[in-house]
């Protein structure tokens, strides 16, 4: 009887420890927002800007059809959408339910290149660059959908 207490205080430390240890990533982990740094430089920065000021004349389509690449600072889109949606995006790119059937891109598709995990890193650095002002704006849109 003694022993078996014993053994479930040693379990509590053990998952009291991993769930306050590196194991727990959340939007404001560094190593997760550090990584997601990262992966925005060598993946995303190319199109949507170095300092996240997107490509210009970003709202007007090229005579080709598609759009150049929104800024991903508090003047773009993505402010407006759940992070959910942000990263079906990402994985799978401007094809339904994303935009509609037949529609030409020039965002690529990420799945098999970043990992789900990655591509929440990804967005969670972008989304540390909004101001305050944004984020509070953005949980009240999201909360009236
Ligand atoms: C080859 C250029 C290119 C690269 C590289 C690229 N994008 Fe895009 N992205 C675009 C374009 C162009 C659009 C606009 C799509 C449209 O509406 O036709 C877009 C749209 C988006 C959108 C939806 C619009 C919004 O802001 O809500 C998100 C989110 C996005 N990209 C994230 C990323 C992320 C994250 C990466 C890196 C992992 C990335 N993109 C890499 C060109 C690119």
């Amino acid at each position: 009887m003694i022993q078996r207490r014993r053994l479930a205080l040693v379990w509590g430390a053990v998952i009291a420890i991993g769930a306050s240890g590196c194991g727990e990533r959340s939007a404001h982990d560094p190593y997760a927002l550090m990584e997601g740094q990262g992966i925005y430089k060598a993946e995303c920065a190319a199109c949507h800007g170095a300092k996240l000021e997107g490509q210009a004349n970003w709202q007007t389509r090229r005579p080709d059809g598609k759009l150049p690449a929104p800024p991903h600072d508090a003047t773009g889109p993505a402010w407006h959408h759940p992070r959910e949606r942000l990263a079906a995006i990402v994985k799978f790119g401007m094809v339904p339910p994303n935009a509609p059937p037949g529609y030409v891109s020039d965002m690529p598709a990420y799945a098999g290149k970043l990992t789900d995990a990655q591509i929440d890193n990804v967005l969670a650095w972008i989304e540390s660059q909004w101001p305050q002002e944004i984020l509070k704006r953005r949980a009240a849109l999201l909360k009236q959908h």
